[in-house]
């Protein structure tokens, strides 16, 4: 199995050194693991116990301590006193790394702090003992960073085993049971808390029959689960069947009023905790998609969420309940129904009913994962209410793992959204927890007022951010960030071997938001190729550039050879991979781009069309009201325009759909011939290698079929041919 980010040599400077780690506690344990290992190879020491009283024995390169411990060497005592002074609080998963007097200092609060502050020395490899370091302070932006994990114990016959999963089986489940070796799970759990993952939701959202056990007769193997995420600091989540008390129960009803079920998910919940203490919660999907829910009892999704809140509330459980919640049956002829509409519809009227531990989990764009989409209103739509944004790590639209598509600059552009125009609170400042001075602030990162000392970083755009918001009246709880997990039990983890940057990406993003995306695929690409050369800016030959090259606009090229200006969709019906551009035309799904002779979008206006543009605040209510001010990317989301409209960038609408076209064909063009390039060098392991080139093989031949096929529909449609001349078929 590929080490991805997490190679031995990853650790070769921390491993060279004579540590000290002092802490209580199992994730104090992984920290003394993890460098005891890394020195074992690297010729290094790490001194064993916690014992505080004989701690001044040094010397040392490297002190690793947490709590406010007494007797500290002195360079960590004197890092600790300063950060005091300052009176500031370090917090739950946060440290400050310092240097002094030719030693390496990592304080935390809390043992949590010290496990990422040791995947930070990692990161940072020999850096992390030049004397020119400044003190930092680091603290997650968003305090819950979850991925959800779409596996299915059974094999389902139609979805497979992981739906929508593109690395092959479940590292969790295989033949309808729990794996007997778990060693996969341990070193997943190794890898995500390097990038800063902390709670995992281990089976699908559509619960079926024998995952729907996993909460009763079946929850050992859940138990066997968290025992191997726990050392690494990851919390388990399920996702449950909301008839349970039905389906499980032997009840007649699941009415979340009814006071037996109340009682069957308080009892059941209890016995939960029983077997797993640090369990963290139930994820649902109600009234979905055909998932069951509240409403077939005539209650709100409310009342659903807060029944399940109240069992879990005892022992600090949350429920994550999805805002994914449509018509999925809907006449392709009732021109008055929009998908898009119906999360806002649903849950806004819905703002301050939910419990405290609810968390309304919203895809981060009205319709479903599309590789552009406008940003959901829904998520600025209920201050009162603690929101986590959801987004799709795993490649169900942008091309399943077979097409290089680096997501981070589509999720740093969401999360730096802001809804309601520059003086609102951005998507991951809300997702965080983004309260000023009234109401919620406990829930979130409010506090994190950054700086420690001189020269300190904080990293976070929830602490730059919460300047801005004072004043304000709106308050947002904070329910963090959830990713639909890309990984299998493919050798390569995520099949696509450059598709362990999304997930890697994922982490870093919910970490520290306003993070560059290509400087957090240079941190990937620096751990994952070790052999590689070590600076960023070498010339083209070198492979570090290359991978540059071929990744850092990948999303925008597969953007520009799918469906055109966040039109959406045009995919193969039901497996969703290639191009089908009136596969759901006439379909109940709801997503429709409606192109005729004349022209092609959706008109999603108050003025004319469905009314969406009015669930925006102001200034985006306006801007994609109007034709003139929408942004070109999301014009034929918004709108239903001639072709001949002329977009901001000079273009028509029809030239832009040719011009893009073939420009995205050309961009797979080169990135295979850059790839070609890096056979043989070394650099890159063989097997690795050869992956990626016959992907890109596969990449490059869908991506023709999308060229050809968008291309020549338009052409048929419109009459317009190409100013260029160029062949459309
Ligand atoms: C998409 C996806 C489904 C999934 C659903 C969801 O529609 O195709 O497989 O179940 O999202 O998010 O619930």
């Amino acid at each position: 199995v590929h080490q991805a980010w997490l190679p031995p040599e990853a650790f070769r400077a921390i491993g060279a050194r004579r540590a000290l780690v002092l802490g209580d506690g199992p994730l104090a344990g992984t920290v003394r693991d993890e460098l005891a290992q890394a020195c074992a190879r690297y010729g290094g020491s790490v001194r064993p116990g916690g014992d505080l009283a004989s701690a001044d024995g040094g010397p040392y390169d490297l002190v690793l301590a947490a709590g406010a411990g007494e007797s500290l060497p002195a360079v960590a005592a004197a890092v600790r006193a300063e950060v005091r002074s300052l009176g500031a609080e370090i917090g739950g998963e946060g440290f400050v790394l310092a240097r002094r007097d030719g030693v390496t200092v990592v304080l935390a609060d809390e043992p949590a702090g010290l496990l990422y502050g040791l995947f930070h020395l990692v990161r940072l490899g020999e850096a992390a003992f030049e004397d020119t370091i400044a003190v930092e302070h680091h603290r997650p932006a968003l305090r819950l960073r979850m991925l959800d994990h779409w596996d299915n114990v059974d094999v389902h016959p139609v979805m497979g085993q992981v739906e929508r999963g593109y690395a092959g089986g479940s590292i969790f489940w295989r033949d309808g049971a729990l794996r007997d070796d778990l060693r996969r799970v341990r070193a997943y759990a190794r890898l995500l808390a390097a990038c800063g993952i902390n709670a995992v939701a281990v089976n699908n959202v559509n619960v079926h029959t024998t995952e729907a056990r996993l909460l009763t007769d079946r929850l050992g193997d859940v138990a066997a689960i968290a025992g191997e995420l726990r050392p690494y600091g990851i919390r388990v989540h399920l996702s449950v069947d909301f008839a349970a008390p039905v389906t499980l129960g032997g009840a007649s009803t699941a009415d979340p009023l009814d006071e037996d079920v109340r009682t069957w998910w308080a009892e059941t919940t209890e016995r939960v905790y029983d077997t797993i203490p640090d369990f963290g919660g139930y994820v649902v999907k109600a009234d979905s998609e055909g998932r069951p829910g509240p409403f077939a009892y005539g209650r709100s999704h409310a009342d659903g969420a807060n029944m399940l809140a109240e069992a879990l509330a005892p022992f600090g459980g949350v429920v994550h309940w999805r805002a994914f919640v449509y018509d999925h049956r809907q006449d392709w002829r009732d021109r008055s129904t929009d998908r898009a509409r119906a999360a806002h519809d649903h849950f806004a009227p819905l703002d301050g009913l939910f419990g405290d531990n609810v968390i309304l989990q919203v895809k981060h764009g009205p319709i479903d994962f599309q590789p552009r989409e406008p940003v959901s209103p829904v998520i600025a739509a209920m201050p009162a209410t603690r929101v986590a944004v959801e987004l799709q790590v795993t490649q169900e639209y942008t091309g399943q793992q077979r097409h290089v598509c680096y997501l981070a600059p589509m999720w740093s552009e969401v999360l730096g959204f802001r809804l309601s125009g520059p003086a609102g609170p951005s998507v991951a400042q809300i997702a965080g927890g983004a309260a000023a001075h009234h109401g919620r602030a406990a829930h979130g990162a409010a506090a994190a007022n950054g700086a420690v000392s001189n020269g300190a970083v904080s990293n976070g755009a929830v602490s730059n951010g919460v300047a801005e918001l004072d004043g304000t009246a709106q308050t947002y709880g904070g329910g963090g960030l959830v990713g639909v997990s890309n990984v299998g039990d493919d050798d390569f983890w995520t099949g696509h071997p450059l598709a362990q940057a999304n997930l890697y990406a994922f982490g870093r993003l919910a970490w520290a938001p306003d993070a560059d995306p290509a400087a957090i695929l240079d941190e990937w690409i620096g751990l994952t190729f070790p052999a590689f050369p070590p600076d960023m800016t070498g010339g083209p030959d070198r492979p570090r550039s290359v991978l540059h090259a071929i990744m850092d606009d990948s999303w925008r090229t597969y953007e520009r050879y799918t469906a055109p200006l966040g039109v959406g969709f045009m995919v193969r019906p039901g497996h969703h991979y290639g191009p089908d551009v009136d596969g759901y035309e006439y379909t109940p799904w709801g997503t429709y781009h409606f192109a005729d002779r004349d022209g092609v979008g959706v008109d999603r206006t108050r003025a004319t069309g469905t009314g969406y543009t009015g669930q925006y605040p102001e200034p985006w209510s306006q801007v994609y009201e109007s034709i003139e001010r929408c942004p070109d990317e999301v014009l034929l989301f918004f709108h239903h325009v001639p072709y001949g409209h002329v977009l901001h960038s000079g273009s028509t609408v029809i030239q832009h759909i040719y011009d893009t076209h073939f420009a995205g064909v050309e961009e797979v063009v080169r990135a295979q011939a850059l790839w070609a390039g890096l056979a043989g060098a070394g650099s890159v392991p063989p097997a690795l290698h050869a992956r990626v080139a016959d992907l890109l093989d596969e990449q490059l031949r869908c991506a023709r079929e999308w060229r050809d096929q968008v291309n020549t529909y338009f052409f048929r449609k419109s009459g317009v041919p190409d100013a260029h001349g160029r062949r459309i078929w």
